[in-house]
């Protein structure tokens, strides 16, 4: 089934604009996290998703850092429910598998656990809190 959307993987000099917007709107201005969390010096070493609608419009985004670890994965509050998540972890897992990654990981806010599962991730440990609000670690052998 085609997708009213594509995602694409970029790195951050190139898609920072976009990338930001979806961030600010969504952790935030959405989720409360602070500017000082959100901005955490990592984004020039990751590897970026950017889902854009057929508008061009930037809808959605995602990142992993080169030790596997993805995260900041966020979709625009009128897109949810799509499948845009789903479009964006498939291309960051594509990514890893390309480049042959054994296993990546997620700290998953523990309300999204569903989602995460729907890709096999398991979670490891305890839940624990970050810029205030519920996470737990979760693992995927690729
Ligand atoms: C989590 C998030 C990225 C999911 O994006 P999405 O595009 O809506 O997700 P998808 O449409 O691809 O959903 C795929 C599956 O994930 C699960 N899922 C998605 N959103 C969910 C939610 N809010 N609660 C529980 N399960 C959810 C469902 O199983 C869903 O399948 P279904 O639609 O057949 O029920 C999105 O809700 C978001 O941006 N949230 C705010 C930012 C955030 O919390 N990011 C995650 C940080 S860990």
């Amino acid at each position: 089934m085609s997708h009213p959307f594509t995602v694409s993987l970029v790195c951050w000099h190139d898609g920072e604009p976009l990338l930001k917007s979806i961030r600010e709107a969504v952790f935030i201005r959405e989720q409360g996290v602070p500017a000082e969390l959100e901005w955490d010096g990592l984004d020039e070493s990751c590897r970026h998703a950017l889902a854009l609608s057929h508008q061009g419009d930037a809808i959605g985004c995602g990142r992993m850092l080169a030790n596997g670890h993805i995260g900041r994965i966020a979709v625009l509050p009128q897109w949810r429910k799509k499948k845009v998540g789903t479009a964006i972890m498939e291309a960051l897992l594509e990514y890893a598998r390309a480049h042959d990654y054994k296993q990546v990981g997620v700290d998953a806010q523990t309300y999204a656990l569903p989602f995460y599962h729907s890709f096999d991730f398991v979670e490891r440990g305890k839940v624990f809190m970050d810029a205030g609000l519920p996470h737990i670690k979760m693992d995927l052998r690729l």
